[in-house]
């Protein structure tokens, strides 16, 4: 038992980053983890863009480095911080894990190469986050490299995502002629490739280098002076319980390659990034402190260790503290389970988890008990945290059994693999059945499993992307609105779903049936 349990959950600092591939998702979490001591060696990871490994980031840098971290989850301690970084897996892992991932966390780090600006799965996960009303903390990296001007990139933050952003720093020059940065809210700059000892130039009150220092004859210092001048009186007005709600977003300049402003970063970002929230359930919001524990399972991996079949059931702790060998009711069935083999993912090494309490993530062997979005609960009174979100796939293939001898099992299979959320499935009105998906992993796991566990083998054939709605006032549906490009299916739990073949499709049938009320889940 720890001595101070409060103490303890509010040291927690749980997040996820989310970027477009290649923005430098591994490379600034390598940087993390070097500061947290959780690797001793960081270097460019290689191979991942030959694509041939349907592997998250983080697999890559265990066998680059041969240290063993998961692929998911990654705690280690920072000053007096438990920090656990949870993987949204990105390139062709893509996947409703990567959006379910993101409803365990309490606050998000955004990276953006500085190029490039938003891209589209930055936008995606962005919409998750703000759903969720989490805080979301912005790194815009590369600024060794000659990027887009900084005041474009906000532009464009507030205008592309809707989001307010507050710089906390200010870069000076990009690209061959970085120099450092500003930082507004350390009143310091911070050089770039320059030793320790002097790195940091404190500023005076008006913001300014005290006496004498090259630095000031750099066009580049006074043009980052005016620059921080206009933040100052045009910009927004840093406010922690924005930030804290989601609305404004603290901007950090850096180069996560060369480890620049990250260090900065993190400490910054660990003094305003949130400790566990109280969660809602059908018993009332649930506080990280309550002394039960209980939690949810957001995420469920198959065959993390190819010589076995069992799964590993993520779980977010909520509440309380969980010790091994507990027992806890799982609420949609009522049953209690001891939770005996258990893992927590600490960075030295995938350690047996003695104890974890609210915002840690615990790994619990699953031998098919386990749904998405089941809840945990420590003692009588069970009760059942908000469902987690389904998202709109955008991936969609007709499959069948290639035996028809093996029908049983076929069926048997899909209804397991959908109920487990691995997958998203829809029926024609011929019974023909279609699968959804957020990212075309999801469909060569599918593939995987149903081959491997059900012993079938299935057919997939591709009807590309389409667009799916579901709809409001279903009793005005007729079947003659079905067709080719707007086909009428049913989801597992029987409600209709059209799904169009392009924009374009799902425009001509507004307008031609502007009394059917369409809307799209996540
Ligand atoms: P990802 O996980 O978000 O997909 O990105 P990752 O960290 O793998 O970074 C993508 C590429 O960008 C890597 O180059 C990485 O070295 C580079 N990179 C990351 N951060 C920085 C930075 O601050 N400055 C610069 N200049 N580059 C950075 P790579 O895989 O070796 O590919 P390539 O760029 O050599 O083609």
């Amino acid at each position: 038992m720890k001595i101070d349990f409060i103490q303890e959950v509010q040291s927690r600092r749980t997040f996820a980053i989310i970027s477009h591939p290649d923005a430098g998702k591994t490379t600034l979490t390598e940087q993390l983890l070097l500061f947290g001591g959780a690797i001793r060696a960081a270097g460019t990871v290689k191979g991942k863009k030959s694509g041939k490994f349907a592997t998250s980031d983080w697999m890559e840098i265990e066998k680059q480095r041969g240290i063993s971290v998961t692929s998911s989850v990654m705690a280690f301690d920072y000053d007096d911080y438990r920090v656990n970084i949870l993987d949204t897996p990105g390139h062709q892992d893509f996947s409703e894990d990567t959006y379910r991932t993101l409803m365990a966390v309490d606050s998000a780090v955004m990276i953006i190469d500085s190029a490039k600006g938003i891209e589209a799965q930055t936008l995606k996960l962005f919409k998750v986050c703000r759903m969720r009303g989490i805080p979301i903390f912005t790194f815009i990296n590369k600024l060794d490299r000659q990027g887009r001007e900084p005041l474009e990139l906000l532009e464009e933050l507030e205008e592309v995502l809707g989001i307010q952003s507050y710089p906390m720093n200010w870069p000076i020059g990009m690209g061959k002629e970085f120099l450092g940065i500003y930082d507004r809210f350390h009143n310091r700059i911070e050089q770039f490739r320059v030793e320790e000892e002097d790195r940091f130039i404190p500023l005076n009150d008006e913001g300014e280098i005290e006496g004498e220092h090259p630095l000031k004859e750099s066009n580049l210092y006074n043009q980052t002076l005016e620059d921080v001048l206009l933040l100052n009186e045009a910009g927004n007005q840093f406010s922690r319980e924005r930030i804290a709600n989601g609305e404004l977003s603290p901007v950090f300049f850096g180069s996560a390659l060369t480890n620049f402003g990250v260090q900065t970063f993190l400490e910054t970002y660990l003094q305003f990034a949130p400790s566990p929230q109280p969660r809602n359930s059908d018993a009332g919001e649930i506080e990280p402190t309550a002394e039960d524990f209980s939690g949810f399972v957001f995420k469920i991996q198959a065959n993390m260790n190819p010589a076995h079949r069992d799964r590993i059931a993520f779980v977010r702790i909520c509440s309380g503290q969980f010790e091994r060998g507990m027992t806890v009711n799982l609420s949609r069935t009522g049953k209690s389970i001891k939770l005996a083999q258990s893992t927590q993912f600490l960075a030295d090494d995938r350690s047996t988890v003695n104890e974890a309490v609210s915002g840690d993530i615990i790994g619990v062997y699953d031998t098919g008990t386990y749904q998405i979005g089941d809840t945990l609960v420590q003692g009588k009174q069970g009760f059942q945290y908000e469902k987690l979100p389904q998202f709109t796939p955008e991936l969609f293939v007709r499959v069948t059994a290639k035996n028809v001898m093996k029908q049983k099992h076929f069926q048997k299979g899909i209804l397991q693999l959908v109920q487990e959320g691995a997958i998203q499935y829809y029926k024609t009105r011929t019974e023909d059945i279609i699968l959804g998906a957020v990212g075309q992993l999801q469909f060569e796991v599918f593939e995987h499993r149903m081959k491997n566990e059900y012993n079938v083998d299935v057919k997939m054939e591709p009807i590309g992307s389409k667009i799916a709605r579901w709809i409001e006032n279903e009793e005005d549906v007729k079947e003659t609105m079905s067709s080719s490009r707007s086909m009428l299916v049913k989801d597992r739990h029987d409600n209709l779903v059209f799904l169009f073949e392009n924009d374009f499709a799902m425009r001509w049938f507004n307008d031609k049936n502007p009394d059917i009320r369409l809307y799209s889940l996540m």
